[in-house]
């Protein structure tokens, strides 16, 4: 059985101190009941994640990066290495994530390169995959989506595939409060599971998480999260409010 997650990618947001508040209110309020319907993940900014993964120690909840270099270390000034993640306490780490793409540039063939370092330093990779809105009214967002996931992801073996999470966000539905409906999601997520059945095998592809990501919120998580392949979300804005995040965990069956 695929496991659900719920992870909360914080961005360029919140200074140390009121990420150290977020994490201690998230904390507090995960009880028993609501951590064993998923696993929680935060995914703060660099410079939180050695205090945050003391802070988080024993809570059972797992700490996230949002990137990674494509090297283990060397000259290139500014950057972290999945090795050094590794080094305070980063279980998984963000590839691919569209603003990347968008912002830096970021093909396929070199987060290709930095899933293989993720892995090397035994971090599980969160892969993120989506169509802009022109290429959704192209009619071309299934063909977008799998050449993401075949240049991304099909250099793996099925051990290491293993070891991936998927998330799918649709870059029109991040940060604008328009949501990918039920439909839309689940007919991207059936169509990438079964691309990845092709590659790898039924139960290799029946074992792999594939998140939901874009504008998910209390009021529609639930309606997301019920659907056949969507294996749980990667949340932006809603994750900065602890309430809000916690109430997407509840809405998980
Ligand atoms: P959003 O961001 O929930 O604010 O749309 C999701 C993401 O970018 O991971």
């Amino acid at each position: 059985m695929r496991k659900n997650i719920i992870a909360g990618n914080w961005k360029m947001n919140l200074s140390l101190e009121q990420g150290y508040g977020l994490a201690s209110e998230i904390k507090w309020m995960v009880s028993d009941e609501v951590s064993n319907k998923c696993d929680i993940i935060l995914i703060p900014p660099f410079t939180h994640l050695s205090g945050l993964n003391s802070l988080l120690k024993d809570s059972g909840i797992k700490l996230g990066a949002q990137n990674c270099h494509h090297e283990n270390s060397g000259a290139y000034t500014g950057e972290i290495s999945a090795e050094i993640l590794k080094s305070v306490g980063v279980s998984y780490v963000l590839i691919g994530h569209s603003e990347r793409r968008t912002f830096q540039n970021e093909t396929n063939a070199l987060l290709a390169n930095k899933i293989n370092r993720a892995l090397e330093n035994e971090i599980q990779a969160i892969y993120c995959f989506g169509e802009t809105l022109e290429q959704r009214d192209a009619g071309n967002a299934f063909e977008v989506n799998l050449s993401q996931i075949k240049e991304g992801l099909f250099h793996l073996d099925t051990s290491q595939i293993q070891k991936v999470i998927l998330a799918y966000e649709p870059v029109w539905a991040i940060g604008t409060g328009k949501t990918a409906s039920p439909q839309q999601a689940q007919e991207i997520h059936r169509f990438v599971r079964q691309a990845l059945t092709e590659k790898y095998g039924e139960a290799t592809a029946g074992s792999i998480s594939i998140l939901y990501g874009g504008s998910m919120n209390p009021s529609n998580a639930s309606e997301l999260l019920g659907c056949e392949d969507i294996d749980g979300g990667l949340i932006g804005g809603s994750s900065l409010e602890s309430r809000a995040f916690l109430d997407i965990i509840k809405a998980i069956d």
